[in-house]
Order: C-alpha cells, then structure tokens, then sequence
C-alpha cells in the first residue's frame, strides 16, 4: 500500500461532520447548574460509540468522571486510538468504556446520563423505551438528570437529502457529507435515515450509517419518563436568531415554537 493513502475511515469522517462534543459538555452542565444548583461530576454517555463526549467531560473539570456505554465494539476500539489518546494520563484515568445494553442499569450512580444525536429512536416500541428509561433512572445519582436529544418537526420526516463539505485535515482535504432523510411511515412513526459520505478523491460511501428509528413525540418521551419513574421532566428547545436558525444554546421552555426541523432535550428529574 502506497505510504501516504489515506484509508477511509467512516468514524474519522462522522465526528467531524456530526459531533460537537463541546457543545454537549456545555449543555449537560449548564442544565445541571440550572436544575440542580451544583457542578455535575459524573457522567454516563449513553450510546457513545467513539466516546468523544466522555472525552471532553473529563477535559473540562479535573475531578470529572466519564462512563461511556456501547454494544459495538468498532467504534469503541476506534475512541480508543483516537480521541482517548488526545487524554493526558490523569484523564484517562477518569474514562471507563463499556460494551454493555444502556438497557440494563449500572451498579454505578451519575450525576447526568446523556444519550446524544438522537440515538433512543432504535427502541420502537414504548415496552423497550421504558425499559431503557427505568434502567436510566435506577443509574442516576438522587439528584441526577437524565436527557436525551431528539430531533422532530415537518423537516425531519420528509423525504430530503441535504449535503455539507467539510475541510479537515485528518482527511487530507474537502470531503461532502449527506444526510438523507429515506422514508417515513405515518402510521408506525418509522423512518429510515442514513448518511453517505464523499472522500476528498471523490469516492462516495453510500450507507456509511442506516440508522431504522421510531420518530418519538416530545409528550411521548415525557410521559413515558413518568411512568417510568422520574419525578419532573422538563424540556430544553434551542433558542433561534432573528433568521429563524438555530444557535446551538438550549433554553428551558415550556412551549415550543412550530419550527419547520427542531432539537431538543428532555430531562428526566431524579
Ligand atoms: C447514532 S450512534 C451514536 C454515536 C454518538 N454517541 C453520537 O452522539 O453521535 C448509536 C450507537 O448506539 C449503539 N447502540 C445501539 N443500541 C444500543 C444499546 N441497546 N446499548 C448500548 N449501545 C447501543 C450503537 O452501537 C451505536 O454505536
């Protein structure tokens, strides 16, 4: 193999296209103090694949601890010898990565459980939601929060590919990613999505993630978190500027504006 080829990798391209780490560390602590009056400590990165969030937490605070579960060991290995290795050796002292059901609960207590990027869509059925939110509950810390991001509105379910280029160097250049919305079915709420990816030589990966998710209403997932046993929830939506765009900052608020594609978090209160 020729010395300088570079090898497509698609965790490489989906962190730099899909993941702002910093950002959720931001939120997740900026919700914390707000609801609980205090600095979150530990953290649980539900569905953490590369891990990067767990990453960043333990950056961000010297006695901030991270637990990242996954099921797959691919991306794991591929946090392992790449944003793990950014750590010094103290803060990777503060990392533990499972393979582990984030169905199950953990003997281990956190202040904040996190499940990013719209990951609890693959449970399609409210009998696996509930299981996967009591087994949240019983991890959390007396105090601790629960949130998971989900992305709703009339642009999320219609049929639509949109694309981006991104410059970066890992990659050797400009490369295009997709997001395509494939399908969605009004009558089960299932959609299927998927992201595709161009290499900077032009190569396109079709698929690189299929992703086959339950589209969940934001009343859905705060009732279900009370019948699974939280004791409050309460709903953080982005704030918008003046053009209608999102601007990354997540306010609790109580009514949602009909915003054509949305994010937000909902919190499970412990
Ligand atoms: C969309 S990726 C999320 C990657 C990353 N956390 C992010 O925010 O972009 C979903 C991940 O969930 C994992 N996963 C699916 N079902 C799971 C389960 N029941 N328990 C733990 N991990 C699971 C998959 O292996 C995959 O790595």
């Amino acid at each position: 193999m020729a010395k300088n080829k570079k090898e497509f990798n698609k965790y490489l391209y989906y962190e730099n296209s899909v993941q702002t780490p910093e950002e959720h560390v931001k939120i997740y602590g900026n919700m914390f103090r707000e609801l609980r009056k205090k600095e979150p400590m530990s953290l649980r990165e539900d569905f953490c694949g590369t891990f990067l969030i767990s990453c960043e937490w333990v950056k961000s605070h010297k006695d901030r601890t991270a637990y990242g579960m996954d099921l797959d060991p691919e991306p794991v290995d591929y946090g392992k010898k790449n944003g793990f290795k950014t750590l010094n050796a103290n803060q990777k002292k503060r990392v533990k990565i499972v393979l582990q059901d984030v169905c199950y609960p953990t003997k281990q207590k956190f202040d904040v459980i996190g499940a990013g990027n719209f990951s609890f869509n693959i449970f399609k059925t409210r009998a696996e939601l509930k299981k996967y939110f009591v087994a949240a509950r019983k991890s959390l810390n007396k105090n601790g929060i629960f949130n998971i991001e989900l992305a709703g509105g009339p642009g999320f379910i219609g049929k639509m590919k949109e694309q981006k280029t991104y410059t970066v160097k890992e990659i050797g250049g400009r490369y295009t990613y997709y997001w395509d919305q494939q399908s969605f079915d009004p009558i089960t709420n299932h959609g299927m999505y998927a992201i595709h990816f161009k290499t900077p030589k032009g190569v396109m990966h079709k698929n690189a993630f299929v992703y086959d998710w339950r589209v969940w209403s934001i009343t859905e997932l705060r009732e279900l978190m009370m019948e699974s046993g939280f004791k409050d929830t309460v709903v953080y939506w982005e704030a918008s500027d003046k053009n209608g765009d999102g601007t990354g900052e997540y306010v609790l608020t109580k009514n949602g504006d009909n915003a054509h594609s949305w994010i937000a978090f909902v919190v499970g209160i412990n």
